[in-house]
């Protein structure tokens, strides 16, 4: 078996969990770090497109146990905010500051925060224009936020999420594809311009579809405020 369908099941139907049901199971065998090939990808990736950190307001956004957030505060931000709607997940991040709310709903004021780090969670939201409209609605003017997650080719292609759940049996955890149409759209409705996109494929297969899309957007005083 190679590492990709380790981490994803392409074809073979999978019970499809909710969000909150699945990382309540995954949580304690979910390290804070880069730990499968995609996630190795996706972090070269974002890194591709970070702005400077030190010194920032930075928000990890469904930080899970924290990957994105204790990057951050090793790079000099100078306060990490992690945001997530599983206790589970918040639970087993060593993040100092931790919230636990949807990415709909941020409990934090209007413009608090510079840099949004929202890593691998966006398709399990279905409704883009909701969670890129709180996006900008946290961000402060110039700020950025980087999107990333598995690539909606790949998606289209069959593939779900996987994990194993607590009772040994492989679950996928549900997800929503988003197009790039559908990004360049909600994008303009919530006042964000689409700054950078990468889309790396495997690094040993370079001729295959991508594996990671990332997005980078500023919040940007020209366009319409939502
Ligand atoms: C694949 S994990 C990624 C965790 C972390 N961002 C990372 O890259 O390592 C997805 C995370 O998104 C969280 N999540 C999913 N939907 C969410 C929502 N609507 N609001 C907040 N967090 C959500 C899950 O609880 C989970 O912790």
């Amino acid at each position: 078996m190679n590492t990709l369908s380790k981490i994803f099941t392409f074809f073979r139907k999978q019970s499809t969990l909710p969000s909150v049901q699945a990382y309540q199971q995954w949580a304690a065998n979910y390290p804070a770090t880069a730990h499968n090939l995609l996630m190795q990808v996706e972090h070269t990736a974002m890194l591709n497109l970070m702005p400077e950190v030190k010194e920032r307001r930075v928000l990890d956004l469904a930080s899970g146990t924290g990957r994105w957030g204790q990057w951050a505060s090793t790079q000099g931000a100078n306060i990490v905010i992690g945001c997530d709607n599983s206790v589970a997940m918040l639970n087993h991040s060593a993040l100092i500051y931790r919230v636990l709310a949807t990415v709909t709903a941020i409990p934090l004021p209007s413009a608090s925060i510079d840099i949004i780090l929202y890593g691998l969670a966006v398709g399990h939201s279905q409704t883009l224009k909701d969670v890129l409209t709180e996006v900008s609605r946290v961000l402060s003017i110039g700020g950025v936020a980087l999107i990333s997650d598995f690539h909606p080719a790949l998606a289209w292609q069959g593939a779900q999420r996987t994990f194993q759940g607590q009772d040994g049996k492989t679950y996928a955890v549900e997800h929503y594809v988003h197009r790039y149409a559908d990004w360049f759209a909600a994008s303009q409705a919530a006042g964000l311009r689409i700054t950078g996109v990468e889309e790396p494929h495997r690094p040993d297969q370079p001729h295959t579809a991508p594996i990671v899309f990332v997005l980078r957007l500023e919040k940007d005083s020209a366009m319409m405020n939502p």
